[in-house]
């Protein structure tokens, strides 16, 4: 380091002085012709006002006359005198000065004389540098002689001694200050943060801080932060994955974590790949201007899936809905993502506005939607949205078979409501593939799912998967019943299985869940409840309170939101002591407002919470904050950690990770989860205050008692829940659909079936 240091302030001084060198020899050249050309120019002005009277002095012969006349110049500034000589050249007159340095008729006169030209020249006269101009003389046309003047130019050099000297200062200090000042900056802003991001890599190495742990600003170096700040991730990653591993393999835990879903799923693919396949894309690409931003949609399901493919690569087909989506793929519509850490594709199938408005507004969010949750808002079934549906069911095909080819028996997951018909469109092209659907929201009774006027069509579609996954058994029971009564088929209701053309479908229940291994390190920056935190959540939010209470979810009529805020206001009616201390924030991403009833709602839930807070508000509190737009997770996490309960109240929910969010967020073990009991999740966290939504007063006493309740026993009924959740994460989730899933004996039939690999495969 400090041979460099020398070695930059040595390639400083040169280059500095070089170039400034360069620019002053210019510089004092240009000076010392600028004095020349002015000796000239006065000279040549002497030279012409004396002409006149010398040529008529000398055409006269008056010699006398001559000599008075030259010697009248004399004495002009840096003029050493006058000489008048005849035609041969020889001395007429000549100033006393000058009569003593010449000693003989200079050349420039001689050439002024022979040539009939004014002549001028530069010479040194022993230690004088001298100019001499000559100019010829006349009388009408005839030569009479020449007149020299000779002026002492060693004034020139003297000023251009000068002007070197001053350089040389000037060069001097320049050197000193520029490289004082470069070092300055280098050490500020280079080798000062590279010695704290050295030191913090250090630490890091060492395990002494987590890489959560702020990085030093490098902001010269930003791309190379960036980088080193995801090695240091991964490092960090890697680290607690395999202390996690010690500590799993040492409490003889059967845990879950990336790593081993990673490696579960290799084994289990044998050499295939995995391919997802669902409606809503993990990353959307949204032109801002002149930025392209990426976004993470607020969607459960992609809360879900991210981190399975992140753990295991392959392919996640779904609909590019943002409106840059088409400027960030390459020409297969592909790109990796994530785009900060690409670990697996993403591939975008294109919709038209039609196709949208038909399959996903229209028949998938008006039609199945409601159907499925039974949240009393009337389905509605339209003959072109479900010709929509099958089209882009279709459309969705062709995407998968173009992934898939070359694959042989490729794993493919295929999520949601959005594609019920694809498993049995994508196993008549691909029956060496195995295909899994899992349905995220419930499934009704047969009665209430015979509403739909293409039930027979949907049910057959899904019994083309060799798997159907549910959240809960229930959801599993009804899909058996509705099976049963609306196709030909044979259901096994010992094996939860139905066979129908031969082809058998398990169907299983896999309760979804979120990321969440216990992993001490992210744990350790998760550092929990915190007042303070708390206050200046609630301040930034322009509210004063001692008591919060959470809510976050799309605003969607299942969720229960103006349940919610009925059970709020009875709450502070019934319990005034907590007027002005508890303040209820609703984290709401506006959803589909597309659809008439989802913007209505919008509008009604934010007219709900005005009301309630113009009956009670006062002061800087208010009952209920409605934050209306989307928040990412770093957003939501702060909000998580510092709310003394957090409210789930859908009125039907397949499973709802909202509630295992919020209890992964609690690191301190405390807060308080209110869930309502139609949501999936209420069959594993019975420890949560689990209540009915419609009763709005059992709600408001169960905000009263999440509140009142002693901390040892917040701290238990979390602890249980936090390590249902932590064996029971998203990995397991994953690696139990794909085990049963690679489990199940293909079709007879299909198994000799050659599977279609790819153009050049086929050829051969
Ligand atoms: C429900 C569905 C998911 C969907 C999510 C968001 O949770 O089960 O499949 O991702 O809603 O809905 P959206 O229509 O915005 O994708």
């Amino acid at each position: 380091m400090r041979l460099l240091s020398v070695r930059l302030i040595v390639s400083l001084i040169l280059g500095i002085t070089l170039v400034s060198l360069s620019f002053s020899y210019y510089h004092v050249i240009g000076e010392k012709r600028a004095l020349r050309a002015d000796l000239e120019r006065r000279a040549e002005v002497l030279g012409e006002s004396l002409a006149g009277n010398v040529e008529k002095a000398l055409g006269a012969g008056s010699n006398q006359s001559l000599q008075r006349l030259v010697q009248r110049f004399g004495n002009r500034e840096h003029l050493i005198g006058v000489a008048v000589y005849d035609r041969q050249a020889q001395l007429v007159a000549i100033t006393p000065e000058l009569a003593k340095m010449l000693t003989s008729t200079p050349l420039t006169l001689t050439d002024a004389i022979h040539s009939d030209q004014d002549e001028s020249s530069f010479l040194q006269l022993g230690t004088t540098s001298i100019l001499i101009v000559a100019l010829p003389l006349h009388r009408q046309d005839e030569l009479l002689g020449g007149l020299a003047i000779v002026h002492d130019a060693g004034y020139i050099h003297a000023q251009t001694l000068r002007v070197w000297r001053e350089t040389f200062l000037r060069v001097l200090a320049q050197v000193f200050l520029i490289v004082l000042i470069t070092l300055l900056i280098v050490r500020s802003s280079i080798t000062g943060p590279i010695a704290r991001a050295a030191q913090w890599m250090k630490a890091l190495r060492t395990g002494r801080i987590s890489s959560r742990q702020e990085m030093p600003n490098l902001d010269m170096f930003r791309p190379l932060a960036r980088e080193v700040a995801t090695m240091a991730e991964s490092l960090n990653q890697a680290r607690s994955a395999a202390e996690n591993e010690a500590r799993l393999r040492e409490a003889g835990e059967s845990m879950w974590t990336p790593e081993r879903l990673s490696v579960h799923i290799q084994t289990r693919l044998e050499g295939s790949r995995l391919f997802v396949v669902s409606n809503r894309e993990p990353y959307m690409h949204q032109r801002d201007g002149k930025s392209l931003n990426v976004v993470v949609p607020p969607s459960g399901l992609v809360t879900a899936l991210e981190p399975v493919l992140n753990a295991c690569d392959g392919t996640w087909i779904a609909h590019g809905s943002g409106d840059a989506d088409s400027e960030a793929v390459d020409a297969h519509d592909r790109l990796r993502v994530p785009p900060d850490d690409p670990r697996y594709t993403l591939r975008r199938v294109w919709l038209t506005k039609e196709e949208e408005e038909g399959y996903y507004y229209g028949f998938a969010n008006e039609g199945l939607w409601p159907l499925c949750h039974i949240a009393h808002t009337r389905p509605l079934f339209r003959a072109s949205d479900w010709q929509h549906y099958q089209d882009v069911n279709r459309k969705f095909t062709e995407a998968v078979l173009q992934e898939i080819d070359g694959t042989p028996s490729p794993v493919i997951l295929v999520q949601d409501y959005h594609f019920a018909l694809l498993p049995r469109l994508i196993k008549e092209k691909r029956p060496d593939a195995r295909v899994a659907i899992f349905w995220h929201i419930p499934w009704p009774n047969p009665e209430a799912f015979g509403i739909c006027p293409w039930q027979r069509q949907l049910v057959d579609g899904l019994l083309g998967a060799d798997l159907i996954g549910f959240h809960i058994q229930s959801h599993c029971n009804n899909f058996l019943q509705t099976a049963d009564r609306v196709v030909e088929s044979r259901v096994d209701r010992e094996h939860f299985s139905i066979l129908r053309q031969q082809h058998r479908t398990m169907v299983r229940p896999f309760p979804i869940s979120v990321d969440f291994t216990g992993d001490e390190s992210a744990e350790a920056s998760n550092h929990g409840f915190n007042y303070l935190e708390r206050s200046s959540l609630l301040r930034g939010l322009g509210v004063e309170a001692t008591f919060m209470g959470i809510g976050v979810d799309r605003v969607d009529y299942t969720k229960g939101i103006l349940e919610r805020f009925l059970a709020v206001e009875r709450f502070l009616e019934q319990h005034p002591t907590y007027q002005g201390k508890f303040t209820f924030v609703q984290i709401g991403a506006p959803s589909r407002t597309h659809i008439k009833r989802y913007h209505d709602l919008l509008a009604e839930v934010e007219a709900e919470a005005e009301r309630i807070n113009w009956r009670f508000q006062g002061g800087k509190w208010k009952p209920i904050v409605f934050l209306k737009r989307y928040h990412s997770h770093s957003e939501i996490a702060p909000y998580y950690r510092a709310a003394d309960l957090c409210l789930v109240t859908s009125l039907h929910d397949g499973m709802n990770l909202v509630a295992k969010e919020f209890l992964a967020a609690r690191a301190d073990e405390r807060g308080m989860l209110i869930l309502s009991q139609f949501t999936g999740a209420a069959r594993e966290l019975r420890d949560a205050l689990l209540v009915n939504p419609y009763d709005i007063d059992q709600t408001a006493s169960a905000i009263r008692a999440a509140l009142d309740m002693e901390p040892e026993e917040k701290q238990l009924r979390m602890q249980r829940m936090r390590k249902t959740i932590r064996e029971h994460n998203i990995y397991r989730w994953a690696g139990d659909l794909i085990t049963e899933l690679c489990e199940v004996r293909l079709d007879a039939a299909h198994q000799d079936a050659a599977p279609n690999l790819g153009v050049g495969m086929s050829a051969a």
